[in-house]
C-alpha cells in the first residue's frame, strides 16, 4: 500500500519524534508497515479465538485491529499509538464504518496504562523497530536503545495473562533479537516463522508461562538461510529505507 504522494521521505531519526508520525498521520489515510493481515493470517489465525482480549500496540492506521474483530475476536481489541492525531483518525474511522468492538487510546509503549495481566494476547507490527533507529551497532546497540526496548518488552510481559501470548511481526532477525525476548525475568518461549516474498518478515510468537531452560534458544527455525531477493518496487519502498535507517542490513 502506497504512502500519500505528499508524505516526503523521512529522516532516520524522524521515526523517533511523535510530531514526525502526527504530521504524517494528518496526511496519510492508510499505510501497511511490512505488509497487510493477508500476508501473515496463515500464522496468526491459528493463535485467535472468539473470547480473546487483544492490545496493538503502536497501530498507527493500519487495519489490523478491524482485521481482528472480522476473524471472531470479540473478548475486546484495544489499540494504542503515541500520536493522538492517529487514535482520533482510527476512532473517526471506525464510527463512520459503524465499527464496534476496538477501542483506540492514546498510550506511550514504554508505559503501558493497563492492570497487570489485562490481555490474552497483544501483538505488534513495526513498533518496536521504531526503537532501533539509531541504535548504533545492531550488534551492541546503544543503551538508550536497549532500556526502550527492555521498558517496552517488561510492559508487554506485564500486561499479558499468565499464559497469554505476545506476537512480534519484524525485520529484526532473530540474532539481533533474542537477546530482548530471552533476557532474564521473561517466562515466555520464543519461536518464529517467516513470510514474504521478496523481504522476509519475521513473526515471534512469545507464549508467557512457557520458558523452559531448554527454550533458550529459538525452535521452528526454517532450515535454509531466507532468501533475500529484492524486487525493485521493494528497494523503492520506505519499509527498505525503514530498515537501512535500523541499519540491520
Ligand atoms: C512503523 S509504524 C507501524 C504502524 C502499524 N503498526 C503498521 O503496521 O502499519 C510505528 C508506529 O508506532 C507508533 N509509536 C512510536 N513510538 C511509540 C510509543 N512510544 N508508544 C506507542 N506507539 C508508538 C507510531 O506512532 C507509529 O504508528
Amino acid at each position: 500500500m502506497a504512502a500519500a504522494d505528499d508524505v516526503a521521505p523521512p529522516t532516520a531519526s524522524a521515526y523517533l519524534h511523535p510530531t514526525y508520525w502526527d504530521e504524517r498521520f494528518g496526511k496519510e489515510e492508510h499505510y501497511e508497515w511490512f505488509k497487510d493481515f493477508s500476508h501473515f493470517r496463515h500464522l496468526l489465525a491459528p493463535l485467535l479465538s472468539p473470547s480473546l482480549s487483544v492490545l496493538e500496540v503502536g497501530c498507527g492506521n493500519s487495519r489490523l485491529g478491524e482485521e481482528l474483530l472480522r476473524e471472531g475476536v470479540a473478548g475486546g481489541i484495544t489499540c494504542v499509538d503515541l500520536s493522538p492525531v492517529a487514535v482520533q483518525r482510527m476512532r473517526d474511522r471506525l464510527v463512520e464504518q459503524g465499527t464496534h468492538g476496538v477501542e483506540v487510546v492514546v498510550a506511550d509503549m514504554l508505559d503501558l496504562p493497563f492492570e497487570h495481566e489485562s490481555f490474552d494476547l497483544v501483538i505488534e507490527k513495526g513498533t518496536m523497530d521504531v526503537l532501533f533507529v539509531d541504535s548504533g551497532d545492531p550488534w551492541n546497540p546503544n543503551p538508550t536503545t536497549v532500556d526502550n526496548v527492555m521498558k517496552m518488552l517488561e510492559g508487554i510481559h506485564r500486561v499479558l495473562k499468565p499464559e497469554g501470548v505476545f506476537i512480534s511481526i519484524t525485520f529484526g532477525q532473530p540474532h539481533f533479537r533474542r537477546r530482548f525476548f530471552e533476557a532474564p525475568g521473561f517466562t515466555w518461549s520464543v519461536e518464529y516463522s517467516t513470510f514474504g516474498d521478496g523481504f522476509h518478515y519475521f513473526f515471534y510468537t512469545l507464549k508467557k508461562g512457557k520458558r523452559s531452560l531448554e527454550s533458550n534458544s529459538y525452535q521452528n527455525v526454517l532450515p535454509a538461510a531466507p532468501k533475500v531477493n529484492m524486487f525493485h518496487e521493494e528497494l523503492e519502498s520506505e519499509d527498505y529505507i525503514f530498515r537501512t535507517n535500523v541499519e540491520e542490513l
